[in-house]
C-alpha cells in the first residue's frame, strides 16, 4: 500500500530511493490504474531542463481518483464541504456522488466547447463545484487554471491571457466571512480584455444579481439539465499537462507552472499517505483554497486519490468568531489538520477561551504549510490544539515541487520545533554555497537545492520555457534551485530559514517584490518604488514600500489609501502595502541597483549597523530614510 510504518521502514525506504529511483518509484506508480504501462520510468536533462516520467504510459488521474474507489468505496464520503454560515447545512459527497457530479460537469464543459488539451481557468469560490470543475477538466484533458478568488480582474485578465483559456468557469459571487465577493462582475471587467474566451460558465451561489452576455455567459445549473452524468475518461499520455498554476518569481509577472498527468499523480498520492499518516476512516481537513498549490494536491488529488474524506471549507478561520477552525473540528470529528503558520499566529493572538471550549480530541495528526513556523506558534499548536499527543508535520514544498519534499512523517520522524526535518523518499536535496559548491556534512547551511528529478517537479513554465531554465536550473548547474535559504543541523535535520530572492511570503502567499512595485509605479503620483519584506508578527512578512513622489506635499493618509486602491486593483487585496514611506531618493550604487540590503534592514528597525554605504551614489538618502522610517 505505498506506506511507511516506522522510521527504520523510512530509512530503507529512502536509501532504495536514492539508489535505484527508478525501481523505487516504479514499485509505487505500480498500484495506480494505468491505461497502458510505461516503458521507461525516468528521463531527464536538469540543462535543458527536461523530466519525464513514466514514458509511454496512458492514464486519466480522475479514473484513479474516482473510479476506482466506486467498488468499494462508493458510498464513503469523498468530499465534506462545511459552508462559510454555519447555520447554513455542509454538504457531503460520496465517491459515487463525486463520479457523477464529476461526469455532468465534464459534459457542461464538452458542450460548451472544450476540448481535450484546452486551457480552462477557473474562478471559484470555494464551493464544491470548485474540486468538482477541476476533476471535471482532468477527465476530458482540458488543462485546468485555477486563480484564487481573491485576485483582482487584471491579475486575472493577466492569467487568462497567459494561457490563452477559452473557457472561465464562475460564481455569480463568495461568501467570505461577514462579506460577499462580486466574482461575476470580476469576471466581466477581465473579459473585456481576454479574447481567447469564448463562453463563461456561471455558479449560482449568492444569488445576487448578475449581467449575462448573450452568447457568452451561460448558468450551470442551466446546463447541467441538459447533460447525463456518463462521461469516459479522456485517455491522456503521462506527460500530457495536468494543470498550470501561476505564481510569483523575483522578476516579472507571475509565472504559469505546468504539471503532468502521471508523476504528479503518483507523488501526490505517496506524499499524502506517508506524511499525514493516512488510516483508512481517517476525517481530513487542509484549510488552504484550491486557488493554490496546496489546495490542488491537498485538498483534491492527494485525497481523492487515496481515497479519502477530504473536508473543503468555504469561509475564513474568524468567522463567525475566531474558533471556528475548532467548531469544525469538533463538528466532523476531523482526525487530520493542515493549515498555515500565519491562521495559527492569528488565532493564537484570539482569546485562548475560543480553543478552551472545544474538545478537539478527534486530532491525531497536525500539519504546517508555506512559510517558516516560529517556535511560539509552534508551541502553543502543539499544547492547545494538539494537547501535546498530536505529532506536527512541518511540511516544505513549493508550487513548482508540486507535493512535499521536506517533512516529518507524523509519528515517526522525531519532531525539531522550526524544522521540517528530513526529506521524503525520493527526494534528494543539497545544500549549496555562493560559488555554486555544495556542502557536504551537517551543521551547515546554504542555499537549497534538489539535484535529482522526482516524479511531481515543474515541467515548464507555460509559454516560456527559456524562462524555466533561467529561474530554476541556471542557478547552479545541474540541480533545481528552490529559491530558499536552509540549514542542515547536526542531525542532518534541514530547517528552511526563508527566501534568499526577492520573493516575499505575506500570510502564506508569494509575491515578487518587483511585482509589487510595478503595481505601486501606476499611481499616478509615484517616480519610483523599492518595496521589501520585514518581519510580521501575524503574516510572517509584512510589506513595506519606499515610494518617490512627483508632488511630496501629500496627505499622507490619503495617499495611502490610493495606494492600497492601486495595488487591490492590480493584484488583488492580499498585497496591500503594510506600511508606506514617501522618500525622495532611493539608495542607489553608482550602476544604479538599488541596495535592498539597506532598505530590508530600516524596515526591520535594525538600523544600528547598515553596513558599508560608500558605494551609494548618495549616502545621505540613507540618514533621511532612517529618520522618517515608519516603526510603529
Ligand atoms: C515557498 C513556496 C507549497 C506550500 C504553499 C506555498 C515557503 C513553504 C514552508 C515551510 C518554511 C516554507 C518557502 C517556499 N515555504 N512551506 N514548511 N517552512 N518555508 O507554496 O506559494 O509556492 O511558496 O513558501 O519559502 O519556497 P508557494
Amino acid at each position: 500500500m505505498n506506506k511507511i510504518n516506522s522510521i527504520e521502514e523510512y530509512h530503507e525506504e529512502y536509501s532504495k530511493s536514492v539508489r535505484d529511483p527508478e525501481g523505487f518509484w516504479a514499485e509505487k506508480a505500480d498500484t495506480f490504474l494505468w491505461k497502458k504501462k510505461w516503458n521507461e520510468v525516468l528521463e531527464w536533462d536538469f540543462d535543458a531542463p527536461s523530466v519525464k516520467w513514466f514514458m509511454g504510459a496512458k492514464l486519466n488521474i480522475t479514473e484513479n481518483c474516482l473510479d476506482r474507489h466506486l467498488e468499494n468505496s462508493g458510498d464513503k464520503v469523498a468530499i465534506l464541504w462545511e459552508p462559510n454560515d454555519p447555520n447554513e447545512s455542509s454538504i457531503k459527497l460520496t465517491y459515487k456522488e463525486l463520479h457523477s457530479r464529476v461526469c455532468a460537469f465534464a459534459n457542461v464543459l464538452k458542450r460548451n466547447g472544450a476540448k481535450k488539451g484546452d486551457r480552462i481557468c477557473l474562478y471559484m469560490p470555494m464551493t464544491p463545484e470548485l474540486a468538482i470543475a477541476t476533476l471535471a477538466c482532468a477527465r476530458i484533458g482540458a488543462v485546468h487554471s485555477v486563480v484564487f478568488a481573491g485576485f483582482s480582474a487584471r491579475s486575472l485578465e493577466d492569467r487568462i491571457n497567459d494561457a490563452t483559456c477559452n473557457i472561465v468557469v464562475t460564481a455569480d459571487g463568495g461568501f467570505r466571512g461577514a462579506k460577499t465577493i462580486q466574482l461575476k462582475s470580476i469576471v466581466d471587467k477581465a473579459l473585456e480584455n481576454c479574447p481567447s474566451i469564448e463562453r463563461s460558465i456561471v455558479l449560482k451561489r449568492t444569488g445576487e444579481e448578475v449581467k449575462m452576455e448573450a452568447g457568452r455567459d451561460v448558468w450551470l445549473h442551466e446546463e447541467l439539465s441538459r447533460v447525463d452524468d456518463v462521461c469516459p475518461a479522456e485517455i491522456m499520455d503521462s506527460e500530457d499537462m495536468l494543470f498550470v498554476l501561476y505564481t510569483s518569481g523575483s522578476t516579472g509577472k507571475p509565472k504559469g507552472v505546468v504539471h503532468t498527468c502521471g508523476g504528479y499523480m503518483v507523488y501526490a498520492e505517496y506524499s499524502f499517505r506517508n506524511v499525514f499518516q493516512y488510516e483508512k476512516d481517517d476525517i481530513y481537513w487542509c484549510t488552504a483554497d484550491i486557488g493554490w498549490i496546496t489546495g490542488h494536491t491537498y485538498i483534491v488529488y492527494g485525497p481523492l486519490l487515496a481515497g479519502a474524506t477530504t473536508v473543503m471549507f468555504e469561509g475564513v478561520p474568524t468567522y463567525p468568531d475566531a474558533g471556528r477552525f475548532w467548531d469544525i473540528c469538533d463538528k466532523h470529528k476531523v482526525n487530520i489538520f493542515y493549515t498555515a503558520p500565519t491562521a495559527i499566529r492569528a488565532l493564537q493572538a484570539c482569546d485562548i477561551s475560543l480553543v478552551k471550549k472545544h474538545k478537539l480530541d478527534s486530532l491525531r495528526v497536525l500539519g504546517s504549510v508555506g512559510e517558516p513556523i516560529n517556535e511560539e506558534a509552534w508551541h502553543w499548536y502543539n499544547d492547545e490544539i494538539g494537547k501535546g499527543r498530536c505529532p506536527i508535520v512541518d511540511t516544505w514544498w513549493q508550487t513548482e515541487t508540486g507535493g512535499i519534499m521536506i517533512s516529518p512523517l507524523a509519528g515517526l520522524t522525531p519532531l525539531k520545533p522550526s524544522y521540517a526535518t528530513l526529506p521524503l523518499p525520493g527526494i534528494q536535496p543539497c545544500l549549496v554555497d555562493a560559488d555554486g559548491n555544495e556542502i557536504v556534512g551537517n551543521d551547515v547551511q546554504g542555499n537549497l537545492c534538489i539535484k535529482y528529478p522526482w516524479p511531481s517537479m515543474i515541467r515548464t513554465t507555460y509559454g516560456d520555457h527559456n524562462r524555466c531554465k533561467e529561474v530554476y536550473f541556471s542557478a547552479y548547474k545541474g540541480k533545481y534551485f528552490t529559491g530558499d535559504g536552509c540549514r542542515r543541523d547536526e542531525d542532518g535535520f534541514y530547517r528552511i530559514t526563508g527566501r534568499v530572492d526577492d520573493v516575499i511570503n505575506v500570510s502564506g502567499h508569494r509575491f515578487g517584490t518587483a511585482e509589487i512595485e510595478a503595481a505601486i509605479d501606476e499611481h499616478e503620483n509615484v517616480v519610483e518604488t523599492a518595496v521589501v519584506g520585514y518581519p510580521h508578527e501575524i503574516k510572517g512578512q509584512g510589506i513595506y514600500a519606499y515610494a518617490i513622489c512627483h508632488d511630496t506635499n501629500v496627505d499622507i493618509a490619503l495617499f495611502i489609501q490610493e495606494i492600497n486602491k492601486t495595488v487591490t486593483e492590480i493584484i488583488g487585496p492580499i498585497a496591500k502595502p503594510d506600511k508606506i514611506q514617501i522618500v525622495h531618493g532611493l539608495p542607489k550604487t553608482r550602476s544604479g541597483k538599488i541596495m535592498r540590503r539597506i532598505l530590508r534592514k530600516i524596515a526591520e528597525g535594525d538600523v544600528s549597523n547598515l553596513g558599508d554605504t560608500s558605494t551609494l551614489l548618495d549616502p545621505s538618502v540613507v540618514e533621511e530614510i532612517k529618520a522618517g522610517a515608519s516603526l510603529e
